[in-house]
Formats: C-alpha cells, structure tokens, sequence
C-alpha cells in the first residue's frame, strides 16, 4: 500500500481530505473532474488532466483537464490521443517524474497553441486490477520539479481515484438496472391491466350498440368502439417499443422480447398459446440469428392467424446447437398445393438457409399444422 510510504502527517491529512472529498460523489463525469482537481492540488502542480484509455487501450478516448484558461482550451484543438510521452504510461504503468517533458526522447512536442510545460509527473489510475487511465500533472508550483513525495502523495491518491470510479461505474448500471426493471413494469401494466380493461369497455359498448334505438346513438357508440380499438393498437405498439429499448439495455432479455412477441400475435387473434422454452444458450445468439428468429416466429403465427381458422397454437423453442423453432396449430391444416401463394413461407425458407438449417412445414394426423424451423449459431 503506497500510503504506508507517506510519513508527513500533514500529507496524510490531505490524502485524507482528498478522499473523503471523492467519496460522496456518484456521477461519474464530476468524480473525473475532481479526480483531476483534487491530484493537481495536491502535487501542487498548474496543470492537471486525466487521460482515459479506449476500449482497446491503445490510445485515449478521453482528456478531463484543469488549470487551462477556456480561452486557452478553446485554441488549443483536438484533445491528446496519448502519442508521445503521454503514451509511455500506457505502455509501462508505472510512475514517472521528468524535468522536461519536451526533452525526453518520446517527446513529440507541444502542439500550436498549447501552453509549454516543464516539469512533470505521470501516474497510472487503475480500476480493480486493470488501467484505467492516466494522471498527468505539470509544471509544480514554485519548484522547478515534482518530488518523490508529490509522486508517493498522488500515487496514493491514484487508488482512491479508481475505488471512486469503480464505484460510480457500479452506480450507473443499477440505475440503468432500475430503469430496465421500471420500463419492463410499466409495460407489463399497460398489457395486462390497461388493455384488458378497455378491451372489456369495447365488447360492453358494443353490446350496447346493439340494443339502443335511435340509429344514431348507435352509430356514435360504434364510433367510440373503433376509437378504443385504435387506442389499444397504439397502447400495444409503445409497449412493443419499450421492450426493444429494454432488450437493448439488457441482452439477457430475448426470452421475455420473443414471449412477448408470441404472446401478442396470439392475444391479438384470440388464439389460446402455450410457449414452451427449452435450453440455456439465448445469451450467446447473434443479434443476426435473433433478428431472424423473431422474423420467423412473427411470420408463422400471423400465418396460423390468417389461414389456419385454429384456435389454439403450441410454440416450442430450443435455445440449443442447433436451435429449433416448432409452431403447431390446430387448424384447417397446411395443403402443399397452397405453396407459392405468398412470400411469407419462402422468406422463412430462406431465412433458415442463410443460417445454414432447415425449415419443413406439414399437415398432421390429428388435423392442424407443424412448422419447424432448425438453425445453427
Ligand atoms: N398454419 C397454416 N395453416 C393452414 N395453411 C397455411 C398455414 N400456413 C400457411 N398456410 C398456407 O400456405 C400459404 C402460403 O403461406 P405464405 O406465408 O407463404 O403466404 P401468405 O401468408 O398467403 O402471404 P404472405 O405471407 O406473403 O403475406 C398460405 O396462403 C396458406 O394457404
Ligand atoms: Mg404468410
């Protein structure tokens, strides 16, 4: 532990104050910014910034800085992507103090418009074991260099930067979390409660409709009924989009997007559905293989609707290798002379092919019809 090396009590009482000073602070951007501020003050350097590497880690995707007038920001252009000196960190995590930055042999110089700086002292920010990114402080005030106690002082502190970051990052995504968790709510709500109720109100009014006298009453009752039928759609197509947007948020979700989807197309047609999900690898589809599935699953539905004059449907997936996609209904049942009326059956065709499976649809014994549909991931 670096802090162990501080014996000035009254660097430890800045390391401290420092912390506690980090420790409140939630948003990751301001726990950045005081990152910066609070290790410039320390080493008592005039310029501070924080450089955070990519994703990739070979360059910096963000430059969080201090002591710069906004003028000076302003003229000074594109943010550092961390060639030069400012890379060396990167490549070699550990402190580094230099008289001159300009005159080390990594140097690439200063660019128009910036501010020459001398003295300089660069320490790594790591978030649990990995980096994170870099404190580069310059130019210590009234001194021509940084000492090895600023270096050991803001090494210390570089700990607590990346407890705080960890702990903001972990705080956004519970936030994000709870928004996921809200957003899945509300539209179970507006599903289960809402539209029910005003399906119910619609059936009522349409009886109504039926036994009032004057043809006009009637007549502005049916108008009323249309108007909440265009109302349920509407209902059902936000809540079809906030379960794309909590799909994103959460990839883990495709059994709730594609239930959803199942149960829809069914509810919608008065069609009584039994889902039956089976297997463990939905977490490891291709957005490719997803997009196709819901395709798929979306057209032999509607088709069960549209053709099949059933009233109940069975779905079966198999999130297995390979996948398996089974409709079953209990209709009229599938004529093979019905081939090539629509595009629906071949696109499906085709959409396993490009997956590399199979795709057979058949009448069954008992009267209905069997869709299946297998494809490799
Ligand atoms: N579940 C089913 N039960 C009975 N017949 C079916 C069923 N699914 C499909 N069919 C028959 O197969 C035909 C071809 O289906 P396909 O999906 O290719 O075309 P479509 O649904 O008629 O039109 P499109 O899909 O282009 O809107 C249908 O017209 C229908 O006669
Ligand atoms: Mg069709």
């Amino acid at each position: 532990m670096s802090h162990r090396k501080l014996n000035d009590p009254e660097h430890l009482h800045l390391l401290i104050d420092a912390m506690l000073l980090l420790s409140d602070e939630l948003d990751l951007h301001s726990v950045l910014d005081k990152i910066v501020t609070t290790a410039t003050e320390l080493s008592g350097a005039t310029y501070g910034a924080l450089g955070i590497l990519s994703e990739d880690r070979q360059s910096l995707s963000e430059f969080v800085t201090t002591g710069l007038t906004p003028a000076q920001e302003s003229k000074m252009g594109p943010r550092p992507t961390g060639k030069g000196v400012l890379g060396l960190l990167t490549a070699n995590p550990r402190p580094m103090r230099l008289d001159d930055v300009s005159k080390h042999k990594k140097s690439v110089g200063f660019p128009p418009h910036h501010p020459i700086m001398k003295s300089f002292l660069g320490v790594p920010v790591f978030v649990g074991d990995k980096i994170f990114g870099n404190l580069y402080l310059c130019d210590k005030k009234g001194a021509d260099s940084f000492t090895q106690s600023d270096e050991d002082l803001v090494l210390s502190f570089a700990q607590a930067a990346g407890l705080a970051v960890e702990k903001a990052r972990l705080h956004r995504r519970l936030r994000g979390l709870v928004l996921v968790e809200d957003r899945e709510r509300i539209a179970r709500d507006l599903h289960d409660t809402v539209i029910q109720r005003l399906f119910a109100d619609g059936l009522a009014l349409q009886a109504l409709a039926n036994s009032v006298s004057p043809p006009k009453a009637a007549e502005r009752i049916n108008q009323i009924v249309t108007d909440l039928d265009e109302t349920i759609r509407e209902i059902r197509s936000t809540i079809f989009a906030m379960q794309q947007l909590s799909s994103k948020d959460n990839p883990g979700n495709f059994r709730t997007e594609i239930t959803s989807l199942i149960d829809e197309i069914a509810g919608n047609a008065g069609l009584d559905v039994e889902i039956n999900i089976t297997g463990s690898q939905d977490g490891l589809l291709s957005a490719k293989t997803k997009e196709h599935l819901m395709a798929t699953t979306r057209e032999l539905l509607t088709n069960v609707t549209k053709h099949a004059k059933a009233d109940r449907v069975w779905v079966e997936i198999n999130f297995d290798k390979p996948l398996v996609l089974k409709i079953t209904d209990n209709g009229l049942g599938y004529s093979p002379r019905a081939k090539n009326k629509g595009f629906g059956l071949n696109n499906v065709a085709e959409r396993a092919a490009i997956l590399g499976g199979e795709f057979s649809i058949n009448k069954v014994e008992e009267g209905g019809t069997e869709v299946k549909w297998m494809v490799n991931d």
